[in-house]
């Protein structure tokens, strides 16, 4: 099958024109470990620049606590932005998950999306795409895995995952969703920028997954069960335990729990 390569050209036509002097600064890479690495080291010598990456292929992309993100070549979008943070950046992981949302709806997947706290977002329960933030001094890099068109049958990837493809049937234009996913995105970094997680907070809410569905949450120190209440308004999970605590986490991983 064909692979539609990507192209800044087209790419920009789905760029807002106050969006478009951002393009001056965006890079399309056949291979890279990393697009997220790559930015993370290019924030050492930068200053005040907004930088924009895709690559093709990564062969060493990262997920979060750790894990790989598996990246073939051609097949699907890893797009990273170097970003000047203003704002406590705690909740730029969720409207960065919002961001790929909406970028979905756009495109006409409207149905069964959901998120998964801290920034997983689901179609039909299975994952589609990831975000990774990395913080450097006064950087953040915003780094976003999504599935397109996967290929592999792959057992590497550890939990149900879906792609565009498989959503709509077809080989999805992956200029169009890259493209959709850019603007998407710096729509939202200026947004969190000038009003912080507040304005995405409602969305959130209304796409949460674990929102009063019994979860257990892992954290480095310990595992607990409970019922997902959503979010605060600083990006918090929010945990309503068995004796009625409502208990708050920064940082974890939550999983939903088979019981009702
Ligand atoms: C996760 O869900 O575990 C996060 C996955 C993040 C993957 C993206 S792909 C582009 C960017 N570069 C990386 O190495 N990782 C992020």
């Amino acid at each position: 099958m064909a692979i539609e390569l990507l192209d800044k050209k087209i790419i920009s036509q789905y760029i807002a024109s106050k969006h478009h002097h951002y393009l001056e600064n965006m890079v399309i890479f056949d291979q890279l470990p990393s697009t997220n690495t790559f930015l993370t080291e290019l924030a050492k010598t930068q200053n005040n620049t907004t930088i924009i990456c895709f690559s093709e292929e990564q062969t060493a992309g990262k997920g979060r606590l750790g894990r790989q993100w598996i990246s073939p070549f051609g097949q699907n979008i890893y797009l990273s932005l170097l970003w000047q943070s203003t704002r406590d950046p705690s909740g730029l992981s969720l409207a960065s998950a919002i961001s790929v949302t909406e970028t979905l709806n756009h495109y006409g997947i409207k149905n069964d999306i959901a998120l998964k706290w801290p920034n997983d977002v689901f179609w039909q329960n299975r994952k589609i795409a990831g975000i990774l933030i990395e913080l450097t001094g006064n950087h953040a890099v915003v780094g976003i895995g999504l599935n397109v068109n996967m290929q592999l049958d792959t057992d590497l990837i550890e939990q149900p995952w879906c792609s565009v493809a498989q959503i709509i049937n077809a080989v999805p234009k992956k200029n169009q969703l890259a493209g959709l996913l850019l603007n998407e995105l710096l729509e939202t970094m200026l947004k969190y920028q000038q009003h912080g997680l507040k304005p995405f907070v409602k969305k959130w809410q209304q796409l949460d997954i674990t929102r009063g569905k019994k979860v257990v949450i892992t954290t480095q120190k310990t595992k607990i069960s409970g019922r997902g209440l959503g979010i605060n308004d600083k990006g918090y999970f929010l945990l309503s335990t068995a004796d009625n605590k409502v208990m708050q986490f920064i940082a974890g991983e939550v999983s939903l729990s088979l019981s009702k």
